[in-house]
């Protein structure tokens, strides 16, 4: 059986390659074997503030990213967040089965609310609706970076817990980490998640990041001493990083970088690694221009949210009448 596929990604700023490599262009790949859903999660924005002005931009410049880097709306549902309002309603449902404690153990909020003085119930409550978003449509599978990992297992205990209490309802999901590239480090410091967050733009690529900037951030890259081009996470964290990113972006191995760079030193591989990521960005930049001249993401997204709705409604639909709501 076709395996079903959901994943969503944050209308919060610009994507990094970080999110391209460790969730974006996976989902790409996966959409000519699964019947997938993708999503553009604003109700997840909204846990930190959000200027509404850039709140709408973002969510329609991510839509208009997703696409050019090649989902097909066609093949794939592409649709946001509060479009469905089934996300919403299960997400209440599910955060009257999590445990206050088991929210309180998730790292991701407790980093995030470290660094801020107000932090808001639904920033703490977030993974319930993540929950809400995969099981809606009774996913197989949910394409991440690692950071996710500790949210998805959450969201199998809680489908459990659901079927336990009230009978078979959810399919319980998988997580899918790629074994390369699910966390892609700073440029600036490789024992930290690069981040679209990071106070210091040296410290990511945007996937909008010009050529010239793209060449500056990498040629200002830390690597590490010696200068072997080597991959040794523990020793060379820096430069296996690279490597890591240039594995991505070229389609060649690690092993076969490896070997090219054999004597040759940090500075021809971080030239070659800089053309390689502008080439693999530059397609993907001008389609993305294009699309949002033609004005044809708000139709994409109408049409995915009926999709994305219809398929909702009935997981919710059972989940009402087992919880004993009158319909
Ligand atoms: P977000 O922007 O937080 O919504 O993240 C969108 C997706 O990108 C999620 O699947 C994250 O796990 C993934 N992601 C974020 N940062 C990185 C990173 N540095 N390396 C790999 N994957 C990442
Ligand atoms: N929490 C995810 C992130 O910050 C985004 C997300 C929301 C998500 N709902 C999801 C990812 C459902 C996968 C499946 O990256």
């Amino acid at each position: 059986m076709t395996k079903r596929v959901f994943s969503g990604i944050q209308p919060s700023g610009t994507l990094t390659i970080g999110n391209y490599l460790g969730a974006m262009k996976n989902f790409v790949k996966l959409q000519g074997e699964a019947d997938c859903l993708f999503c553009v999660v604003d109700l997840h924005a909204i846990t930190v503030p959000q200027d509404p002005a850039a709140l709408r931009e973002n969510t329609i410049n991510l839509a208009a990213l997703y696409l050019a880097a090649g989902i097909n709306p066609q093949q794939a549902t592409l649709f946001v967040q509060s479009h469905v309002p089934a996300h919403a309603e299960l997400g209440w449902i599910l955060q009257c089965v999590v445990h206050y404690g088991e929210l309180g153990r998730m790292t991701q909020f407790k980093d995030k609310s470290a660094q801020r003085d107000v932090v808001t119930a639904g920033l703490f409550t977030y993974p319930a609706l993540m929950a809400a978003d995969i099981l809606l449509y009774q996913t197989d599978l949910v394409p991440v970076g690692e950071d996710q990992k500790q949210h998805l297992e959450l969201t199998r205990d809680l489908a459990e817990r659901f079927n336990q209490r009230y009978g078979e309802t959810f399919v319980i999901p998988d997580v899918y980490i790629p074994k390369i590239g699910g966390r892609i480090m700073s440029l600036e410091d490789p024992t930290k998640k690069m981040s679209k967050s990071d106070a210091s733009a040296g410290a990511y690529i945007s996937m909008l990041d010009t050529p010239d900037v793209i060449r500056k951030k990498i040629s200002r890259a830390v690597t590490d001493s010696g200068r072997e081009v080597r991959f040794d996470k523990e020793n060379k964290a820096a430069v296996s990083n690279l490597l890591t990113i240039y594995s991505l972006c070229a389609n060649v191995s690690i092993a076969e970088l490896e070997a090219r760079y054999e004597g040759k030193g940090y500075g021809q591989f971080k030239k070659d690694l800089a053309e390689v990521v502008v080439s693999e960005l530059e397609p993907i930049q001008a389609r993305y221009r294009e699309l949002l001249a033609t004005g044809e993401i708000l139709d994409v997204l109408r049409d995915g949210a009926e999709r994305a709705a219809a398929r909702a409604e009935a997981t919710l639909k059972t989940v009402k009448e087992r919880l004993g709501f009158v319909l």
